[in-house]
């Protein structure tokens, strides 16, 4: 895209996109773009993207977590640059940070994950493809050079499964991850009130806010219908009702751990797994071969009441740290939470809804913009904490807050104020 293409080096050697659109450029955080991407998409589709499980405690947490801890940093560090880079699953990366799997991602704008590939790569990171993508695996494949992961599940009828693995073997993907957390589906209430579900039920209000948004439709006139491409020969039908059915009749709920080694060594590559909150699970998961752990909840959309996985972080560290990679997953959305993932032991972090509200809010520029947001903020937290390299930070810049927090005075200005 022409946009990224016109980036231009400024002076502290960080890629500075000039030709943003100005709704872009007035976004200076992920809770901006957010904002814009709720102005931008159909009420239903925005809540579905946002939304969490029953009371929304677990998505709240997954945030929150990270203020329960302070930082103590450490002055007179020489910090002029600070390294980023590290391996992550094999691959060489600029920075800690990956971008989670999340399906159905024309939703947010009409090039989907196409464009979502293409700002990873950009960005100098791995992009993981979602089963249950609305491009097809082969097509987000070629969108970019960049590294990318292919998430499965293992479903009822397991050549599904291997077959999704053999595409993915000849696509030149380069790790897999088994998301686990997926038993049954998440109740989630926003769905069940905007109609965005299966059957689509969609209230007249929901309907006129689909009507409100002409840049949306046009995306999807432009595009055609929604359907999860890399599933239609399986569900046997284009239509994307039928295949989100046919995916709903796969979810194995007996699925146990003799069940995941076999897709391990099927792969033969990096082999993340993830949706783990217990150390129990992160050894079993070392057990059978894995070679990360993804500490996650699935953004809160599973279990409410499950642990953050910023909570979770320290035991599983604690268990595996030493011979699986640890990737935090879940409620990141500022550089300096990735700051302190990283001084309790992760690997790297994951983030979803961040990537996915720029591409809500701009297309490719906009999930560019999200994840570059995240990156100076985790380089200019590194300076003023006095860490000089992602694969070193030390744990004790870390404090837990004890008594109650501070409130927050006010709330951050509207968009339009600025
Ligand atoms: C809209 C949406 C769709 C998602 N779809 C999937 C999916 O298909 N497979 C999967 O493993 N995780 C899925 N996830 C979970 C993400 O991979 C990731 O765990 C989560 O977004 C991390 O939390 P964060 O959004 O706070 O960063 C989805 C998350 C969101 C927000």
């Amino acid at each position: 895209m022409g946009v990224i293409a016109l980036a231009r080096a400024s002076s502290n050697g960080f890629a500075v996109v000039n030709t943003r659109p100005r709704r872009l450029r007035k976004c200076h955080n992920i809770s901006d773009l957010r904002r814009l991407a709720q102005r931008q998409l159909p009420s239903p589709i925005f809540n579905y993207l946002d939304g969490g499980a029953e009371d929304e405690t677990t998505l709240r947490r997954n945030t929150s977590a990270f203020d329960d801890e302070m930082i103590i940093p450490r002055c007179l560090v020489d910090v002029t640059s600070v390294a980023t880079k590290v391996n992550v699953l094999g691959q060489d990366l600029e920075w800690p940070v990956i971008c989670s799997p999340a399906g159905s991602q024309r939703f947010y704008h009409a090039d989907g994950e196409l464009a979502a590939a293409r700002a990873a790569a950009n960005a100098g990171t791995l992009y993981s493809l979602a089963a249950m993508s609305s491009n097809s695996l082969e097509d987000v494949a070629t969108a970019s050079t960049g590294p990318k992961m292919f998430q499965i599940f293992i479903f009822k009828d397991r050549d599904v499964t291997r077959d999704l693995i053999a595409r993915c073997k000849k696509s030149g993907f380069k790790a897999l991850c088994l998301t686990v957390d997926v038993s049954v589906r998440g109740k989630r209430e926003r769905e069940l009130r905007s109609g965005m579900g299966i059957p689509m039920n969609f209230s007249v209000a929901s309907l006129a806010s689909f009507a409100l948004r002409p840049r949306w439709l046009y995306g999807l006139a432009r595009t055609g219908p929604f359907s999860m491409p890399t599933f239609a020969g399986h569900a046997g039908s284009t239509s994307m009702v039928a295949q989100t059915r046919y995916f709903g009749t796969q979810l194995d709920a007996s699925l146990t751990w003799k069940d995941v080694r076999e897709f391990i060594d099927l792969w033969g590559g990096p082999f993340a797994i993830k949706g783990l909150l217990s150390a129990t699970d992160a050894r079993m998961a070392r057990d059978v071969g894995a070679s990360a752990v993804m500490v996650s909840n699935h953004g809160g959309r599973q279990l409410d009441g499950a642990a953050a996985p910023f909570d979770a972080l320290p035991d599983i560290v604690k268990a595996v740290g030493n011979e699986v990679e640890v990737i935090l997953d879940g409620g990141v959305r500022r550089g300096v939470h990735v700051l302190k993932a990283l001084a309790h032991g992760a690997k790297a972090c994951s983030v979803g809804r961040p990537y996915l509200f720029g591409l809500g809010a701009g297309g490719e520029a906009g999930a560019y913009q999200a994840l570059q947001i995240l990156k100076t903020e985790l380089i200019r937290s590194m300076q003023l904490s006095g860490c000089t390299d992602v694969r070193n930070i030390d744990p004790e810049i870390l404090r837990r807050h004890e008594g109650p927090r501070a409130p927050m005075l006010q709330e951050p200005a509207p968009l339009d104020a600025r």
